[in-house]
């Protein structure tokens, strides 16, 4: 019987406002900030935030791991951080940008893949990896068929090191952001697929700073962009104006309440962000 294929949902088109953050603000990498007691928390330190988020992480890849599976590799940064450190390295991505960008930063020395992490089969080599790597890439894919492919791309033994944001406690208003696994829910999916949990860190104080960054950027600059191209577009062309209020009006509604909603407060009452380290039993 043949798979089901696996296509790129409207949340992967995250990845229009991803380029937009790192043509405007020198944004490397597509992950939030790890805002340690040192680190200023405004927009020009969020470089430096996401610098120490990959330092942090990397200190839990387990001795011995040798080849490592970057699964939604945005820029590619990472991966970079990967290869000068002597890994071998494969990546993955559906979005041809972010993957023509981590074949440049990793100047041929990883195989890159660009395509839906559920979709890939054959390649790369299956049961050839240590390791698989999720850098807040976790809420994208599909849990089922995730731990399905951890457990087709590693080896005996091989670990899967993800951090990523989960939902906490459900969500009780229309108003808040949908992203995220719920926790308990993929932990038990990961059990039941044959994987064994061996951390679990908190890192939920440290990166929601973010939060309240991406809020100001929101609701400082693209809330007043949008405003002000609507409102020349209603003086210009009022017809054009009234058929994409008609169509839209509905939807602006709700991302505007939606995106209004984003601050660190909000964010830690609903979610956690963990790095979670599984080993396959
Ligand atoms: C928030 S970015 C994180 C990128 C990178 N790991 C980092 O830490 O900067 C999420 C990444 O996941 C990728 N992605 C989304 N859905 C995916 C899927 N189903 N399979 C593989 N990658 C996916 C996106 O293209 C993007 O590169």
């Amino acid at each position: 019987m043949s798979r089901p294929e696996y296509k790129i949902k409207s949340t992967n088109y995250n990845d229009i406002s991803l380029r937009l953050a790192r043509k405007i603000f020198g944004i490397e990498h597509l992950h939030y900030g790890f805002f340690t007691k040192g680190i200023k928390r405004d927009i020009q330190h969020v470089p430096q935030a996401q610098e120490a988020y990959v330092k942090n992480l990397l200190k839990y890849i387990p001795r011995g791991v040798k080849s490592i599976f970057d699964v939604g590799c945005g820029t590619g940064g990472i991966a970079e951080e990967l290869v000068k450190k002597r890994y071998n390295v494969a990546c993955v991505a559906p979005d041809p940008y972010l993957t023509n960008l981590a074949a440049e930063k990793t100047k041929g020395r990883a195989q890159v893949f660009t395509d839906l992490y559920e979709n890939l089969d054959a390649e790369p080599t299956p049961g050839s990896f240590d390791l698989v790597l999720m850098a807040e890439s976790c809420q994208y894919v599909n849990p089922e068929r995730g731990w399905e492919q951890h457990g087709r791309f590693l080896k005996d033994k091989g670990y899967v090191l993800i951090a990523d944001f989960f939902k906490i406690r459900p969500l009780d208003r229309d108003d808040l952001s949908k992203s995220g696994h719920d926790l308990d829910r993929f932990l038990s999916v990961a059990d039941e697929s044959g994987f064994k949990l061996l951390k679990k860190i908190d890192i939920t104080r440290e990166t929601a700073p973010s939060m309240d960054i991406y809020q100001g950027i929101i609701t400082q600059y693209v809330f007043p962009i949008a405003e002000a191209i609507f409102e020349f577009i209603s003086r210009r062309y009022p017809l054009i104006y009234r058929f994409m209020s008609m169509l839209f009006k509905e939807k602006i509604i709700k991302l505007h309440a939606r995106y209004s909603n984003q601050s660190a407060a909000i964010f830690t009452q609903y979610k956690g962000y963990f790095i979670l380290l599984f080993q396959k039993k």
